[in-house]
């Protein structure tokens, strides 16, 4: 008998051998599978339908490098699991500890041989030994008698990459397309009592070559499993459209309900219920044959709707109900609807009539612990935050998302573009290879139906992409015919294949080039899907590309790479590409957030919020300020303006204003504080609490420099002798001595018995590039200033009056004049000033002087831009004040160390000790590390910290740059070019 069981199953083996598996089959997309559908109940209400059982917990598991060595009868009811692991489903496996993330971008993570994914690699790659990981999982379900009178399917929200499943040792089916659920009826498999549920995932599939998303690549059960137990006769789809009609008075609220019955005898008499709006409409189904399905649509006018909007999110919550013949509710289900309309008229891209800007980002469902599986607490963060940096559309890059993130975008008001799970990326941007070959048309097909099925009653949804970085032809084509056919009321858009999509995409761009381009394109709006690539220290000239997008009404608005930094978790940091030892990978690409992994705003958040900030404030002549407005479903009446006056950084009144004709009065300040510096902040605050900010919250501020601070001209008082010496000049006071020597550095100062330099006072040129700046080797262009300030020599070291005045040449080619003053309380003016001689000087990092102080020096107070990191292209959301902080906080600790923590337009700074006072606006950066020490860093822990603080004292740093991080620049406004003379000057003095 045992003979006979092995020849069988290894002819069943050898038949299989043959044949392509399925998971590496382009034809073989699911088996069993059951019809995309929408999703029938909120997902906030889910605990309240009786239908559904969460399978979500712990689950037995276990992880084979390969197909070959997968325990392949595990899911036979004899097989003894019991010495298995634990799983938390749903959970990616890698964050769980089974097997290795890897994080690549455009190159597939294994060799490129469509459709098989299991072709020898190098022997470096993670898929070399690991071939393609096999995760087994089983668990067991109580099942009632009661429940299998009725008819149940089994509900898997995503399963990556692909899966089969079995229950009590039978196979029920097979699934792939691995971001939107994937249902089967199992009914005939359960019995009463235990049921064993066996799944077996593939880590890749033929499904992943339409995967190739930029993202860390993970795998396993990553979304809820649910046991649906619905009436034999039940609701298994609805579509709901509410469009208002021309002139808005009314809309037209359509219901489309598929009723299915799945029982063995025909039933009568049923009747489907739309309650909403306190009205009940009814339609009565005389009957419905066994087997048979029928689609019945309810009717409802809305008169004088309230619109839907990002801006008022307003909705109607309806239910669904279907009753029996004797009246009795035998389904129900809660939902929303949204009464709006999308249009693309001409060039122009509108909303409920109006030419909206879509403020955007894009987003990657990440979690730093647990991988692809975002947690409800956390999709609310992100929702409250994108609301709160006044961004107003999201692009779910690059595939669906959870459904509770739509329900929030619904509630809360976000327009979202909804991108079907198709990125073939490693076949090139918009690549022939996928886009044309049929054989794959049905898998690029299945991506968008699956898509606009799922999410089709989602109010927030105004576009539907057919993918990210794809192929072109009749492929996309095919998608886009397939998404036309399942919705009219929200047109497709496409990046790759321009044909296919309602909305022309060019991403990128400088704004000079988006200008450009936008005006060059006259038959369909214009977009950048992705822009301001905000990777490391990020995110300049923002403000360029907003005031390019608000003066060209063909331009429907753009959306920042990306939103969320993608580290995941390791030993107490951040990750990234390589740090798993995961190959190929692509580093610190997927650091390319606006706020860290822990939800942590980096400094460019804020500068998004202000830059999409809804309000616009105008200084109109000596007295007036105007609030120009950015909406167009909210009027300004809505928010209080609130108005403050700073007199030398100090708060000398706050009140609020009163508005009149869109326009208020400056609350100057009279005696003593009618002098410069005269600044004045204009906050627009919510009247009402939303349920994503509090009331007061701020959604708009400006600064106006009513009176310029008046920076000194010149130092009063009495001079401190300067003597020539041995060591250079010295001068010496009562409560110390200040030494420049022979190279013109200022090499010692004592105030009252301390050394307050630990290296001295110098020139110095260099700063340490950013991501962005790396990607344009910025470093290599302007290597000659690493040591260009080392290289000089000293020509005079002179005593004129009581100055020291230093003349040095620079080897590079240019002139250097230091000049320093000291008087006799102690203060040092320091002036700098440069004289380029050579004329094809490649940009200066930053024109400055540094030193190190002793490294107690750590409590910062400061009257300039803050609180946060400012650059001379990042600044508009900092506004000018007085701030204190500490050394630790000025820094910006980047997951991916390099250049950070610069604030601008300085007045005065105090560290420690010291005092500076700037002679025109300062840039000043402080670190607990030196330049050198973030050289080859990969991570913060790598930094050596703490020998002293490294001080730099700047008229101008080059600006973070603002476009992309391969190889776009900084925009020349905001560089320092170095053949043109500079100039500044300071002043030290301790305290
Ligand atoms: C885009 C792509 C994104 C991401 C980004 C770089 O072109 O669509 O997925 O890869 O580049 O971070
Ligand atoms: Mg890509």
């Amino acid at each position: 008998m045992k003979r006979a069981i092995v020849i069988l199953t290894s002819l069943l083996a050898l038949q299989a051998y043959g044949q392509p598996r399925d998971w590496e089959n382009p034809a073989v997309l699911g088996i069993h599978k059951l019809p995309y559908h929408a999703t029938l109940q909120l997902p906030s209400r889910e605990k309240e339908c009786k239908e559904i059982v969460s399978l979500d917990g712990q689950w037995l598991f276990h992880w084979s490098p390969t197909p070959e060595s997968r325990p392949a009868d595990f899911y036979r009811e004899d097989y003894d699991v019991s010495q298995w692991g634990r799983i938390t489903v749903p959970g990616n496996w890698q964050t769980q500890g089974y097997g290795t993330p890897i994080y690549t971008n455009i190159e597939y993570p294994f060799v490129r041989n469509r459709p098989s994914v299991t072709t020898e690699p190098p022997k470096d790659w993670t898929a070399y030994e690991n071939r393609n990981p096999v995760g087994s999982y089983v668990t067991f379900v109580d099942v009632t008698e009661e429940m299998l009178r009725q008819h149940l399917i089994l509900h898997f929200g995503g399963v990556h990459s692909a899966m089969y499943f079995w229950i009590n040792g039978r196979q029920v089916g097979y699934s792939q397309n691995s971001m939107t659920p994937a249902e089967f009826d199992v009914t005939k498999y359960m019995r009463a009592g235990k049921n064993k549920l066996a799944v077996e995932v593939y880590r890749w599939s033929d499904g992943s070559y339409l995967e190739d998303q930029d993202m860390w690549r993970l795998s396993g059960i990553y979304r809820p499993v649910q046991l649906w137990v619905r009436p034999l006769v039940h609701i298994s789809d609805y579509q709901v459209t509410a469009v208002p009609n021309d002139d808005y008075s009314r809309a037209d609220v359509k219901a489309d309900i598929s009723l299915c019955n799945v029982g063995n005898k025909a039933v009568n008499g049923l009747q489907a219920v739309l309650k909403i709006n306190r009205h009940n409409i009814k339609t009565a189904v005389k009957s419905l044959s066994v087997g048979d399905t029928t689609t019945i649509c309810l009717h409802e006018i809305i008169d004088k709707p309230q619109l839907w909007s990002a801006e008022k999110p307003c909705l109607y919550p309806f239910s669904l109900e279907l009753l029996d013949e004797k009246g009795t509710v035998i389904e129900h289900f809660d939902y929303h609807l949204g009464v709006k309309k999308v249009e693309v008229v001409g060039e122009v891209f509108k909303i409920n009539g109006k030419n909206v800007k879509l403020r955007g980002v894009n987003r990657h469902d990440h979690h730093p612990l647990t991988g692809r599986y975002v947690d409800d607490a956390t999709y609310e963060e992100d929702i409250r935050l994108m609301k709160q940096a006044n961004i107003n559309f999201l692009r779910t890059s690059h595939y669906p998302d959870r459904e509770y993130l739509y329900e929030l975008c619904d509630r809360w008001g976000l327009y979202v573009m909804d991108e079907a799970n198709h990125e073939t990326h490693g076949y090139g941007y918009a690549n022939e290879e996928m886009g044309e070959d049929l054989a794959w048309q049905q898998a690029h097909v299945d991506r968008a139906e699956s898509l606009v099925k799922r999410d089709f009653n989602h109010p927030c949804v105004i576009l539907w992409s057919l993918g990210n970085e794809g192929g072109v032809g009749p492929n996309i084509e095919a998608m886009y015919n397939k998404v036309k056919a399942l919705d009219t009321t929200r047109p497709p858009f496409y990046d790759s294949d321009r044909r296919y999509s309602c909305i022309w995409d060019d991403s990128y761009l400088y704004p000079d080039d988006l200008k450009k381009n936008a005006q060059a394109v006259t038959d369909k709006p214009f977009m950048m899907r992705e822009y301001a690539h905000a990777m490391g220290n990020s995110c300049g000239n923002l403000q360029e590309y907003w005031d390019v997008i608000y003066a060209d009404s063909s331009i429907v608005g753009a959306a920042i790479w990306d939103w969320v930094d993608q580290g995941l978790l390791k030993d107490g940091y951040y990750a990234y590409g390589g740090d798993f030892g995961d190959k190929p990978n692509l580093d610190a690409f997927c650091i390319n957030g606006l706020i860290a992994p822990d939800r942590k705003p980096h400094p460019h958040y804020y500068e998004v919020q202000y830059v999409y900030q809804p309000l616009q404030f105008l200084q109109e002549g000596d007295s007036l300020i105007r609030i120009v407005n950015r909406d167009f479903f909210t009027q300004i009446d809505e928010y209080e303006y609130y108005c403050e006056v700073y007199h030398n950084g100090e708060l000398v009144s706050g009140e609020l204003a009163r508005v009149n004709d869109g326009r208020f009065e400056i609350p100057y300040p009279y005696f003593p504080y009618d002098d410069p510096e005269l600044i004045l902040n204009v906050y627009a605050r919510l009247k009402e609490a939303k349920p994503w900010a509090p009331e007061g919250f701020v959604i708009a501020r400006e600064q106006f420099v009513l009176k310029p601070h008046e920076f000194w001209s010149a130092l009063g008082g009495e001079d401190a002798k300067a003597v020539k010496s041995a060591d250079g000049a010295v001068y010496t006071t009562d409560n110390g001595s200040v030494t420049i020597s022979p190279t013109g550095a200022l090499v010692s100062w004592v105030a009252d018995g301390q050394e307050m330099l630990q290296s001295p006072l110098e020139p110095y040129f260099w700063k340490p590039e950013n991501d962005n700046q790396h990607a344009a080797h910025f470093a290599e262009v302007s290597a000659l200033w690493q040591d260009a300030a080392e290289k000089r020599t000293v020509k005079a070291v002179r005593i004129e009056g009581n100055q020291v005045v230093v003349e040095m040449s620079l080897a590079i080619g240019a002139e250097l004049t230091l000049t320093y003053q000291m008087k006799a309380d102690g203060r040092i003016k320091v002036d700098m000033a440069y004289k380029p001689i050579a004329t094809d000087l490649p940009l200066m990092p930053k024109f400055g002087m540094r030193m190190r102080l002793p490294a107690d020096f750590t409590q910062i107070r400061y009257y300039g831009r803050g609180p946060w990191e400012n650059y001379p292209d990042r600044k508009g959301s900092a506004l000018i004040g007085i701030y204190e902080t500490t050394l630790k906080d000025y820094e910006t600790e980047y997951i991916h160390p390099q250049d950070n923590g610069n604030r601008s337009d300085i007045r005065w700074f105090e560290i420690g000790k010291l005092h500076i006072e700037g002679l025109q606006p300062l840039c000043i950066r402080a670190w607990d590390y030196g330049e050198e020490d973030l050289v080859g860093v990969r991570h913060p822990q790598e930094i050596k910290r703490g020998r002293f603080v490294n001080l730099n004292i700047d008229l101008s740093v080059h600006g973070v740059g603002g476009a992309d991080t391969w190889g776009k620049h900084t925009l020349p406004q905001y560089t320092i070019p170095a053949n043109q003379p500079h100039h500044y000057s300071f002043i030290l003095s301790s305290r």
